[in-house]
């Protein structure tokens, strides 16, 4: 394994970072059973992960609990996070609140490494930063976590309008952003900024459904092309990103989305979600890997550079919860 400082944190997180969420939340969304998921999790700390991230609406707090009790507390760096709607109003920060002793509960710890408010969209960012913020900021001088983060809202979001507020303001010492090969626009927006500020990037979406499943990647082309945001010949095409897979480059398309996301300037930590042990071997692996040929990266930025907000779907729906 790799391990990267993850910004002004100073934490050493491994450069391929456990997703407990997603569409797989660990298997249990994919029918696996909570020995099986736990049994990932260790596998993924035995292959030298130590950078998880859950939060409460996942429902795998407590699988990663039972997980980490094999391993010294200050082995692994823990990321969280509370999902609090828009219209709290002032009882948003004692929801915040009340959201982190849970979830300290459901981990089976005194403390958080990272503890994130989940999703939040432009409009509601002044109620982080200006309600919720500085009552997570108590708790921190109590030890009940040791950094702030924030996490962007995806699919309502695509700009990222709101952690382009978030990492000027000092608070947030980590972001998680969206970025994959169809949607790079976070090398322009973003990443320069997180850089200049010592911000952690936690990044979100490499694969999702989009470099998963073909038919996700297909209709979303025939979308584009549509639209006249991509050539017609893209979705005419049977194997439309096969040129990535070849001897010296990537062997399947998923590898390639995750070695495009792990070598962007800016990029620390890099999240993948699976259920599915083979996946996570093969995932690390790719994460591990040099970047993809520079032929390929300069076609792959050349063909979706423009884009944004492509294949960002959330796995379930919540009420102004857009990714989840
Ligand atoms: N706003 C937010 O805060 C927010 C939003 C979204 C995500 N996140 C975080 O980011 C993490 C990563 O997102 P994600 O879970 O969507 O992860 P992802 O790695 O982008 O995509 C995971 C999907 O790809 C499949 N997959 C993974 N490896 C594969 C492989 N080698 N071959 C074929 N299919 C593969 C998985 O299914 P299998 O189970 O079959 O492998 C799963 O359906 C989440 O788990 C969560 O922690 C946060």
């Amino acid at each position: 394994m790799e391990y990267v400082t993850l910004g002004r944190t100073g934490l050493s997180a491994s450069v391929a970072g456990l997703g407990c969420g997603g569409f797989s939340r660990l298997g249990l969304g994919t029918g696996k059973s909570e020995a099986e998921a736990v049994a990932l999790v260790r596998q993924t700390l035995d292959l030298g992960v130590n950078l998880l991230d859950t939060a409460s609406v996942y429902g795998t707090e407590a699988v990663v609990g039972q997980a980490i009790k094999t391993v010294p507390r200050d082995n692994v760096v823990i990321a969280t996070k509370a999902w609090i709607p828009r219209r709290e109003g002032r009882s948003a920060a004692e929801r915040a609140v009340a959201s982190l002793e849970n979830s300290l509960k459901q981990l089976g710890t005194d403390y958080v490494d990272i503890f994130q408010l989940h999703g939040v969209s432009p409009g509601a960012y002044d109620q982080a930063s200006d309600v919720i913020a500085p009552a997570l900021l108590r708790e921190r001088e109590k030890g009940k976590l040791r950094f702030l983060g924030v996490t962007e809202a995806g699919s309502s979001d695509p700009e990222h309008a709101m952690v382009e507020r978030a990492v000027e303001d000092g608070v947030w010492d980590v972001v998680m952003i969206a970025f994959h090969m169809m949607h790079q626009n976070a090398r322009a927006k973003v990443f320069p900024r997180t850089i200049a500020n010592r911000v952690g990037t936690l990044l979100m979406f490499a694969v999702r459904n989009i470099f998963s499943r073909p038919e996700r990647l297909a209709a979303a082309l025939r979308e584009l092309t549509a639209s006249g945001q991509l050539p017609r010949s893209l979705a005419d095409a049977s194997d439309p990103l096969g040129f990535l897979v070849h001897e010296g480059g990537a062997a399947t398309i998923t590898e390639a989305a995750y070695r495009f996301v792990r070598h962007e300037p800016g990029a620390d930590v890099v999240l993948f979600g699976t259920g599915n042990p083979d996946h996570l071997e093969t995932n690390i692996a790719a994460l591990l890997a040099p970047p993809l040929p520079l032929a390929d990266r300069q076609i792959l930025t050349k063909l979706f550079g423009h884009l944004a907000g492509v294949g960002l779907d959330p796995p379930y729906s919540m009420p102004g919860l857009n990714s989840a």
